[in-house]
């Protein structure tokens, strides 16, 4: 009798952790917009990377160097209008406006680069690969060479508002609670950007938008 007890409890645990281990939920993501490659990608030249992780609402990716080009701090009401300002510039730039007048094509994102405390801004353009070795050069602009970059990283619908740029970057830190990149991140902080917001996508363009919060660190 005890003994039949014990071996119906002992298969009952049995089928339990059978259970467990069947309904063990795929690697579910907290945020169901991860893992996209943006659409513009397909059109356009994007920089480079290696994803050394696909975790619990955030992704960890490697950027290969690459070369961008940034404008000086803008000041502006707020990271949207700097943004537009920031792109206009680089989009004349690309078209001629730059001492060699040459041409470029169009690449994504467009990175926007708030200064935690100011409403000052840098706004950035991926440079195609072609024009990365002699980028051409404007008195207003300056070029950002990347090293091999680790980037944490959070994907994010509809527009990059400020206020849904700060709800999403304040979402990627708490899903990096614990992680094995957490203390890297803590170590970069104020000598790397707080975070960096990447627009894929044209204003004009209302589906299917994918923006990134970006937060870069040393390893
Ligand atoms: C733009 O990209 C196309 C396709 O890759 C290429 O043939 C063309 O030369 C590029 N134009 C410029 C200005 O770099
Ligand atoms: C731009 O012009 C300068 C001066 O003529 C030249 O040294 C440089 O190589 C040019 N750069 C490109 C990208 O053509």
């Amino acid at each position: 009798m005890e003994t039949g007890l014990a071996i119906l409890k002992l298969s009952l645990c049995l089928s339990l952790v059978a259970l467990s281990c069947a309904q063990a939920p795929a690697r579910w993501k907290w945020n169901p917009a991860m893992g996209m490659r943006p659409g513009t990608c397909d059109h356009y030249e994007c920089p480079t990377f290696k994803l050394a992780e696909a975790g619990y609402g955030y992704d960890l990716r490697v950027y290969d160097s690459a070369v961008w080009m940034s404008t000086a701090p803008i000041s502006a009401p707020s990271m949207t209008q700097a943004t537009k300002t920031g792109f206009q510039r680089l989009f004349s730039y690309i078209q001629g406006d730059n001492k060699n007048k040459t041409k470029m094509n169009m690449t994504a994102p467009v990175m926007t680069q708030a200064t935690p405390g100011k409403s000052v801004y840098t706004v950035s353009f991926y440079l195609p690969k072609k024009n990365q070795q002699n980028p051409p050069l404007a008195d207003d602009l300056h070029v950002q060479p990347w090293k091999p970059t680790y980037v944490a990283v959070r994907q994010f619908g509809g527009y990059a508002s400020d206020d849904a740029a700060k709800k999403e970057a304040a979402a990627l830190m708490d899903s990096l609670k614990g992680t094995e990149w957490i203390v890297a991140i803590e170590k970069s902080k104020g000598k790397s950007p707080e975070y960096l917001v990447a627009d894929y996508n044209p204003p004009f363009q209302t589906t299917a938008r994918v923006n990134e919060i970006l937060v870069p660190f040393n390893m």
